[in-house]
């Protein structure tokens, strides 16, 4: 008798990029983000907790404190570098194993890279979606986000939102997926 059809390998977990960006493309500034959004804080908590959120040492030091409900994965070349309550990763190739142990682990169908711009320049390759929130605003900054191609994305949604309270700015989420998915 032949045995059941069964497969043992789990799905892979999607990568997806999750970044406010403003008109002018800027991230960042001063280590921290020229706008408030209060909106987009609570759709940030949402679209990452329970699951693990991979980012760059100084966008860890810009928050200041681990993401609570979250496996914080943080990236550094800094082999003594320790934060409690976050697991450090010294490669790319390092961060995205424990990331994907850890999804597994979790059952989070998704690893959210959520920045800054060179952890974002390095991994854009590897990222099947982008959860993109663009703030109306063209604030000074020094931080960019690293320029994507039409070519290989396509945008799948756009949400367009007016300043709500503790908003500094209107706003829309918008979501590319690569041009190459179904
Ligand atoms: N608007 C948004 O949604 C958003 C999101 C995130 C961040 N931000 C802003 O972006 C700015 C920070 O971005 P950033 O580009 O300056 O820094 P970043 O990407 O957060 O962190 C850069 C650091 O990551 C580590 N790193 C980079 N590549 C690595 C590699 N291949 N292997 C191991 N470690 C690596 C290095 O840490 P070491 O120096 O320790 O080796 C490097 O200095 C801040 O202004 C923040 O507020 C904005």
């Amino acid at each position: 008798m032949s045995e059941p059809a069964f497969s043992a390998a789990p799905a892979e977990p999607e990568l997806v990029f999750l970044v406010a960006v403003a008109d002018n493309g800027v991230i960042g500034a001063g280590n921290t983000m020229p706008w408030h959004l209060r909106s987009d804080l609570q759709r940030f908590k949402r679209m990452t907790m329970g699951k693990p959120v991979v980012m760059g040492r100084k966008t860890f030091q810009s928050i200041g404190r681990p993401l609570p409900g979250r496996t914080n994965i943080v990236l550094t070349r800094d082999v003594a570098f320790r934060a409690p309550g976050v697991v450090a990763a010294t490669s790319p190739v390092l961060a995205l194993e424990l990331a994907r142990a850890d999804a597994l682990r979790r059952f989070a169908a998704e690893i959210v890279v959520i920045g800054g711009a060179e952890i974002f320049a390095q991994w854009m390759d590897r990222a099947s979606r982008l959860e993109i929130t663009e703030v109306h605003a063209w604030p000074a900054g020094d931080t960019f986000f690293p320029p994507f191609s039409a070519a290989e994305w396509r945008q799948s949604a756009r949400e367009r939102h007016a300043a709500g309270t503790g908003d500094s700015a209107n706003f829309s989420y918008v979501t590319y997926r690569r041009a190459s998915a179904a």
